[in-house]
Parts: C-alpha cells; structure tokens; sequence
C-alpha cells in the first residue's frame, strides 16, 4: 500500500516525520533511484527507498493473540501501577501495541501487532469485522429483550445492532456483533437494564482464541491472519 514517504521513513525507525520531510526537501531520499520530493507516496513493500544512500529496512511484521487475562489494561502504559497487557509478552523481542481494547475486566482474544494498517483494518467500523463473546448476566433475557438487542439501541447517538444471540445456559449467552465501541457489550445490556458478570472475547472474525491458555501468547499463522478477515461466519453461533 502506497503511504506518503517521511510516515515511511518514520516507520522504520529511521527519524521522526518532520526530520523526514527535511531530509526529503534537501534531496536526500531516492525512490527507486529518482530523488524524491516532498508529498511523493511510496509501496514500502515494493518500492526501493534510500535515505542518504543508505536502503531503509524495516522491522519484521509481528501478529500476536493473546487470552487476556483479568486484571490487566490493555494498553502499553498503564496508570496508577496497573498492570498492562506487555507484561505478558515475555519473550517477545519486538515492541507491539494492542490492537483495540478489552476492559480491565474482560477475558479472552487480544491481538497485538506493530502494523499500524493491519490494526486500522481489524478496528475500522467501515470493515465491520464481527467479535464473538460469550457473556455471563445478573438474569434471564426475555424474547423481547433479544429482539430490542436485535433491532437496536442507541448508544451515544447510534443504532447498535448484534448480529447473533445464542442462549448457552442459565444466564449465559454467545453473542456476535461487529459494533467496535468502547464498553459496547455493557452499554448494550445496560440500556436494557441488565448487568454483565462476566465477558470473554472468543473470536474476531473467523479467528478464534481456541485453547491457548489464559496468560499466555502466541505468534498468528497466515491462515489465521486470513481469518481473521474471512467472510464465511456460517460456523461460528447458531442465531437464535
Ligand atoms: N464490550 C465491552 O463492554 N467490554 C469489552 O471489553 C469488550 C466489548
């Protein structure tokens, strides 16, 4: 994907952007041999790009589940001494960030990558990639009460659907909805008077946490990546 040069050279690691825009004004930066000027894009994954001469590199992709344990924010910083997801990550050589956010208090499926088109993809509402938890609640949900979550709610001034719902025993439920804000699962059963005892995130997209245990992390496949934005959903909840 064509980016604008000095995001480029920015990613690499090479120099901030300002710092990039100069070297691209004094010449320095070639594109394929030719120099390059201030506003030109390039594909970093086709295109050769040279800074002083020298060809830039970049770090290896990384894409990272992990079953996100209670108790930890999912963000690189945490505040007041919480506990962040990184803690996690041991082992793992390569700085990533958290692609979206679970709640302190939310379980299950986290991805971590340091490809910032890749999050924006998996995040984007224009994307609409479907999350699947299950969830735990203080009661019974009624027929009329699926059906509202069905139709939609309004939440800070937009109509959330879900997608699916799935009764899977006394309170609890399975449910498939591809509304990315924050809290959404709460403030969806919120609205409705109900509140969530627990919530676990067992898939995004076609993609599934599967039995990696609580804790602990692992690098994604290919093909798994390819779930994550694969169509086909028909095998993921039975829709009640
Ligand atoms: N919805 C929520 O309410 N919390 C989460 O952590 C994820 C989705």
């Amino acid at each position: 994907m064509k980016k604008r040069l000095q995001k480029i050279i920015a990613e690499a690691g090479i120099c901030s952007r300002r710092k990039a825009e100069e070297l691209i004004k004094k010449g320095e930066v070639t594109i394929n041999g030719k120099v390059a000027k201030l506003g030109d894009k390039a594909d970093p994954d086709k295109d050769e790009i040279r800074v002083k001469g020298k060809l830039i590199k970049f770090p290896e992709k990384v894409y990272i589940m992990l079953n996100k344990p209670s108790g930890y924010v999912s963000t690189t910083k945490g505040q007041f001494g919480q506990k962040t997801v990184m803690e996690l990550l041991k082992g793992l050589k390569i700085r990533v960030f958290p692609v979206g956010r679970l709640d302190v208090d939310t379980e299950g499926l986290l991805l971590l990558t340091n490809d910032g088109d890749f999050a924006n993809r998996v995040m984007h509402p224009r994307y609409g990639i479907k999350k699947t938890y299950f969830v735990v609640l203080n009661g019974e949900l009624s027929e009329k009460d699926v059906k509202k979550l069905k139709s939609g709610i309004i939440i800070d001034g937009k109509r959330v659907q879900i997608d699916s719902i799935e009764k899977k025993g006394k309170h609890k439920y399975r449910l498939v909805i591809h509304e990315g804000m924050k809290r959404i699962v709460k403030r969806l059963f919120e609205a409705i008077e109900f509140r969530v005892r627990y919530l676990y995130r067992d898939k995004i997209g076609n993609l599934s946490v599967g039995r990696l245990p609580k804790g602990k992390w692992r690098k994604l496949t290919e093909r798994e990546l390819m779930l994550i934005f694969s169509e086909d959903f028909s095998n993921s909840s039975k829709k009640s």
